[in-house]
């Protein structure tokens, strides 16, 4: 691998953190308004979604569980298939109770529809899905997310958690990366 910096493979910031920043506070806000009497569980989709989540949960201001889980789609490392497998499942009981997915980024729609389907057939109170970003142009299946922070446009974007290789993750803004990278 190249020895370089994350920020030099950069071409475009295309959320700075302010905006991100900005956007999960008014996220935040709508779902205090919308789950102050639920007691919700939210579940963070590892690993893209955990700055997404961390910010997004201190800033709501009700009563919240947290939990984890962690998922990957079979088939091509680029393309999702429809289906996934669990590689880390939630600790916590969702019978009966009211469950948020957060997510980093919906593209072709596979993971997110296949992980309500899993998760529904443990018989929760209700299932809902806030996505930071979503790449409608990619969408495959008929599946949207309920909360969106920014509709995106078809690039390819690291940072804020989202990855290439695993690398880029820690970038505190969502940029486009400079395709001599990945090509
Ligand atoms: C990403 C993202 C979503 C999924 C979206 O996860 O976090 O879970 O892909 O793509 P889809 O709508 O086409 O299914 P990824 O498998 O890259 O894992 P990561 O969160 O660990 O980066």
């Amino acid at each position: 691998m190249r020895i370089t910096t994350p920020q030099n493979d950069i071409s475009e910031v295309l959320l700075s953190e302010e905006q991100i920043k900005q956007r999960v506070k008014e996220l935040a806000k709508t779902i205090t308004e919308d789950y102050k009497d639920k007691m919700p569980i939210v579940v963070c989709v590892l690993k893209g979604s955990s700055f997404f989540f961390v910010d997004l949960c201190k800033d709501i201001e009700c009563h919240i569980n947290l939990d984890f889980m962690a998922v990957s789609s079979y088939g091509s490392s680029s393309i999702s298939s429809g289906e996934i497998k669990i590689k880390k499942d939630l600790e916590q009981d969702i019978k009966g109770r009211d469950v948020l997915i957060v997510e980093d980024i919906i593209d072709s729609g596979h993971t997110l529809k296949k992980l309500i389907a899993l998760l529904d057939e443990r018989k929760p109170k209700s299932i809902k899905t806030i996505c930071l970003l979503d790449k409608v142009a990619r969408r495959v299946v008929d599946q949207y997310a309920d909360y969106v922070g920014f509709e995106i446009p078809d690039e390819f974007v690291v940072g804020y958690g989202l990855d290439f290789a695993e690398y880029y993750r820690n970038l505190p803004y969502i940029g486009i990366l400079k395709p001599e990278v990945y090509e």
